[in-house]
């Protein structure tokens, strides 16, 4: 396991915000409330923590809770924000769907604590694979 991020020695455990993204066991840490905002997804979602880190989760519409890509499946739920309407309706498209499934754009930390998610293995075999396929134009 890595952990990546600025030191973490000087911060209070009651502060303490870490992430780990399986299966690569990347584990990120940082104090609660004091990670810059990404733009990327719901502010300290899990899409957010990822940009903050250069932790590739993919993101085809910019965290706008309009596709499926930055699915996620969280360990433990607790401490994770609750699932709006909107992020409900479109994990119902999501692939390989389960009860610990969510949205990496709109599942928002909450509070300081140990979090572990993993990203499905199809959407590991997408990222290893780099971006979709374009159509030539005008061909
Ligand atoms: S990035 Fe599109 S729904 Fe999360």
């Amino acid at each position: 396991m890595s952990t990546t991020g600025p030191k973490t020695e000087n911060i209070a455990p009651d502060k303490l915000v870490r992430v780990t993204f399986e299966p690569e066991g990347k584990t990120v840490e940082f104090e609660y409330g004091t990670l810059p905002y990404e733009h990327h997804g719901k502010p300290m979602s899990f899409l957010d923590v990822a940009e903050n880190f250069d932790i590739f989760l993919d993101h085809a519409c910019g965290g706008a809770c309009a596709c499926t890509t930055c699915h996620l499946w969280i360990k433990d739920q607790t401490g994770i924000s609750e699932a709006e309407d909107d992020e409900i309706d479109r994990l119902d498209m999501a692939a390989d769907q389960q009860l610990n499934s969510r949205l990496g754009c709109q599942a928002v930390i909450t509070k300081p604590g140990n979090y572990v998610v993993e990203i499905p293995k199809w959407n590991r075999n997408y990222t290893s694979e780099g971006k979709p396929l374009t159509l030539a134009e005008g061909k």
